[in-house]
């Protein structure tokens, strides 16, 4: 059988582990041939393929980022996108296709499923926040390197006695900046879930500030937003391709900590740092549970589906049902880090 892979959408470490794996498993367990895409969904419209065999994918575990590429590009959204696809598909003779990626990618594989093509998916994103799945490759060293930071920039808040905002990423859903705060012991967590008051921020710093401690740490997701009707308006800036402007809110925050308490305040974003490098163990392991998984799928001939970790399990759910949704962080761990301010 012919199998098409590709990765999707930004780069996370792990993503070279779920290649490794579909590699290995396919050939040797069923003697598949891979077929990957140069950059994503881009590759398959341009028919750019990458046939794959054991030597790609030899010491490939730790590397971070994905020896096949990747973009940001959805075919349903460009005129012409999933014929091109299905064309690419039919002269490749490709009968089943994996797809890695997060929301976008994951969009693109529902409408690409739809129009007929046999697809079963991976989550990855380091923002966590896949409908479906309890983790999704990448955010376990996303939150190590937050965490880290988070680390480093205490002894020098404390030095200083500053207030250090740290800027981690999460566009919809504030998971690193909820276990990173938790991990790094932040005094306040500002995630997209629970919209803030700037009011509130303020007298919290003044009062720690005031009774307990002359620094404070605050992790802000960079999708945190002010809380309708209070005193700060603010409204994300977007660049180009629709992503966050990286710092946006961090600098929004620093500036009304400093005008309302006169403390001095600094900002550190971690950005794409937070997607680099080499991959925790964690986020190896998921790679290649869920790239066995996936061709496991395709080869029972049970396709449409993504693969997921429900607990300790690797299960396959319908493709169709996490199309638009995001998976936020629950009340419960919010209230954790909150519990710990
Ligand atoms: O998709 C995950 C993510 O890392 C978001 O947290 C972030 O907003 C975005 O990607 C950045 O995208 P890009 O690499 O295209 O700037």
């Amino acid at each position: 059988m012919r199998v098409g892979l590709l990765t999707g959408g930004g780069d996370v470490p792990g993503l070279n582990a779920a290649i490794r794996a579909v590699v290995k498993r396919g050939e040797g367990e069923y003697g598949h041939s891979i077929i990957g895409f140069r950059n994503g969904w881009r590759g398959v419209v341009d028919g750019d393929i990458f046939p794959l065999s054991r030597n790609h994918i030899r010491n490939v575990l730790p590397v971070g980022g994905t020896l096949l590429g990747t973009a940001r590009f959805h075919p349903h959204s460009s005129d012409g996108g999933i014929d091109a696809v299905l064309s690419t598909l039919e002269a490749e003779r490709i009968e089943a296709l994996i797809c890695i990626g997060g929301d976008g990618t994951l969009h693109a594989a529902s409408k690409v499923a739809e129009a007929g093509v046999k697809i079963v998916a991976i989550p990855k994103t380091i923002d966590n926040d896949v409908w479906g799945t309890d983790r999704s490759i990448g955010f376990d060293t996303a939150v190590e390197i937050a965490t880290e930071a988070i680390d480093r920039v205490h002894t020098t808040a404390e030095s200083h006695n500053r207030v250090m905002i740290v800027e981690v990423m999460g566009r919809s859903a504030g998971w690193i900046a909820v276990t990173a705060g938790i991990a790094g012991g932040a005094e306040l967590v500002l995630a997209p879930e629970e919209p803030f008051d700037i009011d509130k921020v303020v007298k919290f710093l003044k009062h720690r500030h005031r009774a307990h401690a002359n620094f404070s740490i605050v992790v802000v997701a960079e999708g945190a937003i002010p809380a309708e009707g209070t005193s700060m308006s603010y409204e994300a800036p977007v660049g180009k391709f629709g992503e966050i402007v990286a710092g946006a809110i961090g600098e929004r925050v620093k500036y009304e900590i400093e005008q309302r308490t006169g403390f001095d305040t600094r900002v550190t974003v971690l950005g794409h740092v937070q997607r680099g490098g080499s991959p925790v163990p964690a986020d190896r392991i998921l790679g290649s549970r869920f790239g066995v998984a996936a061709i496991d799928a395709i080869s029972r001939g049970e396709t449409n589906v993504m693969t997921a970790l429900r607990g300790e399990d690797i299960a396959l759910i319908p493709l169709s049902e996490i199309a638009g949704k995001v998976k936020h962080v629950p009340t419960g761990l919010l209230d954790v880090a909150r519990a710990l301010a």
